[in-house]
């Protein structure tokens, strides 16, 4: 499909989705399955192309990861085998990130590689504080991209004070800390997802969040994980965003995580004037439950700033789309990490923005968007980039919009089925 053109002049949606399973966690489950104590049983792992990154990666140090499908077994082998060749990230900034840390504890050496896209971002950040629990990190000419080498060492405790919330950093030294069996405290800016501490604590670690931050005590046993994956909200909130710009109808999607790290884009969607309803369900390790959105007349713009950035990081490309459809300015702040995302999403979206005729700015930081109710038309730069092409695709889902999508085929980073379930919610 290289394009989403809407024919009708109104949009009804309908239906009950089920979300794929989310990304952070699937990368998070493959990884502490790998080090514990016996056989893990996951399920409902998201088996878009990240995840199978990790996968890859984590076979070629030797642990026997059968191909990813609905369930699987996964045997733990601690310690792994220092690989033959560089270990590959593709395009998932996690994998390399946490695979770090995963390594940086044990005796091991490996290169970690990836694609064009994630050859560009930060290391540093995850190199300098395992290089201060005393793994050898390294990178070519002094540089700070991959490739990376890790050589794994016995390790310290360390106290962390981020300077910017980061989930990826947080766990790579969580991570550490859990195969160089040693203590460490963490402490963020402000709250970036928690993943990593609910899997850990569910593994038989001592994980104790205070006001000093995070406190990782270490045991000897790690006991296998027995997970249901639940579905991703950050590829919910694109069917989300959809319901609410509909003129008619409702639409559900069903079992995603409902961990309040995750959930901000609702609250933002809400005060917006988006109709957006949450029925909490059963929970295992995260909360978990459905959410229902609908057609809400008149959204209105906002402002998205400071502590509620980390909760809705990856959001902001859709938010940013759904403010073009909103009533006057909405100013996105304190997001100057989306500069180094698989894409420069602050540029991509900005220039996306424009490309079909939408009044937008970057800002050093964020972005401006203007909305309008005015017909959308051209062409996207995806950048490859799996949310840029979601979000636009929900603009271009919407009545009186033309927009062509570049590669529309790099959804399957996290959202494989993206295309048809939203032709199913809106046919
Ligand atoms: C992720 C954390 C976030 C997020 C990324 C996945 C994770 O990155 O943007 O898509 O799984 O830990 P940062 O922690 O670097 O902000």
């Amino acid at each position: 499909m290289a394009a989403l053109i809407a024919r009708t002049r109104t949009l009804r949606v309908h239906g009950n989705v089920r979300m794929p399973g989310d990304k952070s966690i699937s990368h998070r489950a493959l990884m502490l399955a790998a080090v514990a104590n016996g056989s893990s049983r996951l399920e409902g792992l998201l088996c878009g192309e990240d995840v199978q990154s990790t996968a890859r990666v984590l076979r070629s140090c030797g642990v026997a990861i059968p191909s990813l499908q609905r369930q699987i077994v996964v045997p733990g082998c601690l310690p792994f085998r220092s690989p033959e060749h560089a270990l590959d990230c593709g395009n998932s900034g996690t994998t390399a990130r946490l695979m770090a840390g995963l390594l940086a504890g044990q005796p091991v050496e490996a290169t970690l590689t990836g694609d064009e896209s994630l050859s560009r971002r930060p290391m540093r950040r995850v190199a300098e504080p395992l290089r201060r629990m005393g793994a050898g990190i390294e990178f070519p000419a002094g540089g700070d991209t991959l490739p990376m080498r890790v050589r794994g060492a016995a390790l310290r405790g360390h106290e962390f004070e981020l300077a910017t919330a980061s989930a990826q950093v947080k766990s790579a030294v969580l991570l550490a800390a859990l195969v160089g069996r040693v203590s460490v405290r963490v402490r963020e800016p402000s709250a970036s997802r928690d993943h990593t501490e609910r899997m850990l604590r569910a593994i038989g670690c001592g994980v104790e969040e205070g006001p000093n931050g995070i406190d990782f005590t270490p045991v000897d046993r790690l006991q296998p994980l027995d997970l249901d994956v639940p579905g991703d909200p950050s590829s919910a909130a694109f069917m989300v965003a959809l319901g609410c710009l509909a003129s008619e109808g409702s639409l559900r999607v069903s079992g995603i995580s409902l961990n309040p790290t995750r959930t901000t884009f609702i609250d933002v969607l809400r005060r917006m004037g988006g109709d957006v309803a949450t029925r909490p369900g059963r929970s295992q390790l995260e909360p978990i439950g459905d959410v229902i959105a609908t057609a809400s007349a008149g959204l209105r713009g906002t402002t998205v700033a400071g502590s509620e950035v980390p909760g809705l990081i990856d959001e902001i490309p859709l938010l940013a789309c759904l403010a073009a459809r909103a009533e006057g300015e909405s100013i996105f702040r304190d997001a100057r990490e989306l500069r180094i995302k698989e894409s420069d999403r602050i540029a991509a979206t900005v220039a996306n923005l424009r490309a079909i005729g939408v009044d937008a700015d970057e800002l050093d930081d964020g972005l401006v968007v203007v909305g309008s109710d005015r017909p959308l038309r051209g062409r996207i730069a995806t950048h490859d980039d799996h949310r840029i092409a979601m979000a636009f695709g929900i603009l271009g889902a919407l009545p009186g919009n033309a927009i062509e999508i570049d590669r529309p085929t790099c959804v399957a980073i996290s959202y494989p089925d993206y295309w048809s379930d939203l032709a199913r919610v809106t046919a």
